[in-house]
């Protein structure tokens, strides 16, 4: 779907004050994923011109996106925030990061894109896709821009129409009683042609309530040169912008459901779907079976897996087992054809054809086919300085509540007596316990509790 004919400039800039959060507004996370990453990937799909404009965080932001996408060509730009602040000031020339000076009138023009038509996208609208913005793109216009029509159109700006024709946009902030009736909102994706940027953004000036230069003023300007302002509606499930950290849950309910809806499309069985929490690095194959409760999290990989009520998947793979209910899987875990119980965890444990029914902690190990490892058994991988891996082999049947002491190794064929505390090697076909000789005492309890044998005697 590549329209590689059209520059996207992505606006990140702004201080997102109304999120009250010492984290840049567009690094927070919806479904594990960076709002902006989101906008980003949509942009991708369908330019190889992207620019990104910072300003607020810039450094932590840029290196952010740089480690994440190190081959891209994303190109970055430093908003003069101080002297042309505003979504007009972002797209301004004096951004460029360079030594360059220029005199206001040439800071204030365009800061130059390698194509003639130019999508301008807010920063905070991780829901917008690409196919949308594709659509936007097809409408041949010097300006076209996105339009919600919606029943509570706070915070948006309004869109004033004057006999069939956008006309102006006026932010919240600046409207009038009458305006802020208005339910038509400016929806913040726009596509202007080159042209346009260069004649109106030296224009604009910050005669408003928040001294900014707003780039939905271009509009207006235009218009009043009779530039047609064509529109596209477009839905408020896909282009909401994220203010507040309450917009930010709303946003993440409609990724949520994307995410769900698209695994059960591909053959996933889920039960009470709303209460699964899903990351958008979570991928499925074949018939997977997840319950109630579930979260998946990070970047995971679930094959033909049954993943039972309320356990905790974390960047892991499992592959033809069962997990749950009440599991925790925690990351670099990698099941194949395993069987997890009841409060049993895992971490960087590979798992093949192994089966731990209940209440384990199975850390940094490797642990082979036909093994079955009992209930309470713990591999005591932490010595308070470093972590140290257990090795254990085919066949091998730990007992219930074994204490593994890493760094271990327990070769196949092996069988480990219930209550061992086990810090020695093991060759194949031992027999190894390690607990203390049982001592009965008869009659000790009366000993013990002399009142009981008053009463029975
Ligand atoms: C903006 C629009 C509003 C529209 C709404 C849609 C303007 C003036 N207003 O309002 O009409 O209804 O989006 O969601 O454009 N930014 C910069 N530099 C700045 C200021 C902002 O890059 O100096 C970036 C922000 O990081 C953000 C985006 O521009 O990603 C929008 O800024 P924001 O402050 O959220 O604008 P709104 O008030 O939501
Ligand atoms: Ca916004």
């Amino acid at each position: 779907m590549k329209n590689a004919s059209v520059s996207i400039v992505i606006l990140a800039a702004g201080a997102g004050s109304r999120m009250k959060s010492q984290t840049p507004k567009v690094l927070h996370k919806i479904c594990g994923k960076e709002m902006l990453f989101y906008s980003i990937d949509e942009a991708l799909a369908i330019s190889d011109d992207i620019h990104i404009v910072l300003f607020h965080h810039a450094e932590m932001i840029k290196e952010r996106i740089m480690a994440h996408y190190p081959k891209q060509p994303l190109q970055f730009h430093i908003q003069d925030h101080q002297h042309y602040p505003g979504t007009g000031g972002a797209l301004m020339r004096g951004n460029r990061q360079s030594n360059e000076l220029f005199c206001e009138e040439q800071a204030k023009t365009f800061f130059s894109c390698r194509y003639e038509e130019i999508l301008v996208l807010n920063g905070d609208m991780p829901l917008v896709r690409s196919h949308t913005l594709h659509k936007l793109c097809e409408i041949q216009a010097k300006i076209v821009m996105s339009v919600l029509h919606l029943s509570n159109p706070d915070g948006y700006g309004r869109v004033l129409i004057e006999s069939g024709k956008v006309c102006k946009i006026v932010e919240q902030k600046d409207a009038t009683n009458e305006e802020l009736k208005i339910c038509d909102v400016n929806a913040g994706v726009y596509k202007f042609h080159k042209s346009i940027l260069e004649a109106y953004l030296p224009k604009l000036n910050n005669n408003n309530q928040q001294k900014e230069f707003y780039l939905t003023d271009v509009i207006a300007l235009a218009y009043l040169d009779g530039v047609e302002v064509l529109t596209l509606e477009v839905e408020e499930e896909e282009f909401m912008g994220v203010n507040s950290k309450f917009e930010l849950s709303q946003a993440q309910e409609v990724m949520l459901h994307r995410l769900r809806y698209q695994a059960m499309k591909e053959g996933v069985i889920m039960q009470l779907p709303h209460t699964i929490y899903i990351e958008s690095g979570v991928r499925f194959s074949g018939e997977c079976i997840i319950e109630q409760g579930v979260q998946i999290l990070g970047q995971c990989e679930i094959i033909e897996s049954h993943i039972k009520a309320h356990s905790v998947i974390e960047s892991s793979i499992i592959d033809h087992s069962d997990v749950g209910p009440l599991a925790h899987i925690r990351p670099k875990s990698h099941l194949i054809h395993t069987h997890i119980g009841n409060f049993v965890e895992t971490k960087s444990a590979n798992l093949d054809g192994v089966k731990a029914g209940h209440l384990s902690y199975l850390g940094d190990c490797e642990i082979k086919k036909g093994s079955n490892i009992g209930a309470g058994v713990i591999t005591c991988n932490y010595d308070g300085k470093s972590k140290h891996r257990t090795f254990i082999g085919e066949n091998v049947f730990v007992g219930s509540d074994t204490q593994l002491v890493a760094p271990l190794c327990i070769e196949s064929n092996v069988l480990i007596g219930a209550g061992s505390t086990i810090t020695k090697n093991a060759a194949q076909g031992d027999l190894i316990l390690s607990r203390v000789s049982q001592k009965n005492v008869p009659l000790g309890f009366y000993k013990f509790f002399p009142s009981q044998s008053d009463k029975e005697s």
